[in-house]
């Protein structure tokens, strides 16, 4: 264990370069268990850089980071059944309906079908259970992205929502 036990999140001096680009710049956090944070920011700032290093795939070039008192990086599989994640983009199983999106996920986590039908019908996609994935809209496929994240109730969950800023010229 590392870091303070109420603590769900921390980061102390976060640096994240592609190339040429510096990503994430010296990023220090720290979120407390049961409260709500929301990084904000224009396109490109580093948002999901800084998602990413938290929840484990990437390393930081600088700065360490702690999730529910453990280091991500290097990835950490303890982890995994305590978080979800949901990243920008998602990949579905075009072909499968909501419900069995959603059951198989479950499944992943060794969590029934019934607690993925509760899931289906708190993000408000009961309706569309019988939908095939690629025929939900843009909105609705963000919402099952979210209940498969939050299928196996982790212990801490984090999503992205997605705008794009369009300057006037
Ligand atoms: N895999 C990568 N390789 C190279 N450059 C990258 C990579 N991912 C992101 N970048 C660059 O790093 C910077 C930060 O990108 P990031 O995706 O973290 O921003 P963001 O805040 O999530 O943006 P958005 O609001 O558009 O989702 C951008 O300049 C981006 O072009
Ligand atoms: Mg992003």
């Amino acid at each position: 264990m590392t870091g303070d036990d109420d603590a769900a999140i921390t980061a102390d001096g976060l640096r994240k370069r592609y190339g040429a680009v510096q990503a994430v710049d010296g990023v220090s956090l720290s979120v407390r268990r049961g409260e709500f944070f929301g990084l904000l920011g224009p396109n490109g700032a580093g948002k999901t850089t800084t998602l990413e290093i938290l929840e484990g795939p990437r390393e930081p070039d600088e700065g360490t980071a702690t999730l529910l008192g453990e280091r991500p990086w290097p990835r950490n599989p303890r982890l995994l059944p305590r978080i979800g994640v949901q990243l920008q983009a998602s990949a579905f199983f075009e072909r499968l309906t909501a419900r069995e999106q959603l059951a198989t996920f479950a499944s992943l986590y060794g969590v029934g079908p019934r607690r993925a039908e509760e899931m289906l019908a708190r993000v408000g996609l009961a309706e569309f259970a019988g939908t095939q994935a690629e025929k939900l809209s843009g909105g609705q496929a963000q919402r099952l992205s979210i209940a498969c994240a939050l299928v196996h109730e982790p212990e801490l969950g984090a999503w992205t929502l997605t705008t794009a800023q369009v300057e006037d010229q």
